[in-house]
């Protein structure tokens, strides 16, 4: 028996015909999802790993002889630490102001080279030639123990 003022024109459908119907909807949901998610994935940077950090152990001390230098992180950034021949140790950004390729430091040269474009700072991160147009972010060192502490400079 029908409900007052159903179409009973329109059998209902069969029940196997509405699962096949629902089956192939959610399939089509899932096949567009497999295919957004990747591409928002892409699209859309990840949280940075940059806690803020403002000071790391950058190394310890025997890590690096005389007149060399070597990359540690920086938070999400490399800086590198130079132990001079002076035996001294300097620690800057390790990223090129022109177009942010890594630096190195040259122990021929005593000086830090950008090999992307030929770019060149003193080991005070001064920009002496090439296309940098900035000099490198300096920071402090500090050695405690056998640990070497590297420190963001406060702004004043
Ligand atoms: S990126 Fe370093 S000189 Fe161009």
């Amino acid at each position: 028996m029908n409900p007052p003022g159903a179409d009973i024109s329109q059998p209902p459908l069969p029940l196997r015909r509405r699962l096949v119907e629902l089956l192939l909807g959610g399939g089509l949901l899932a096949s567009a999802a497999s295919f957004l998610y990747p591409v928002l994935r892409y699209i859309v940077p990840p949280p940075s790993a940059d806690l803020g950090a403002d000071t790391v152990v950058a190394g310890k001390v025997g890590d690096l002889k005389p007149n060399s230098g070597m990359i540690f992180r920086f938070g999400s950034r490399p800086g590198i630490l130079i132990f001079t021949a002076d035996r001294e140790y300097r620690a800057l950004s390790a990223t090129c102001t022109h177009l942010d390729c890594t630096v190195q430091y040259r122990d021929d040269l005593h000086n830090i080279w950008c090999a992307c474009h030929n770019g060149m700072y003193d080991l005070s991160g001064r920009n002496v030639s090439g296309p940098p147009p900035r000099p490198l972010e300096a920071y402090e060192v500090h050695v405690q123990g056998d640990e070497i502490i590297v420190s963001r400079r406060q702004k004043a």
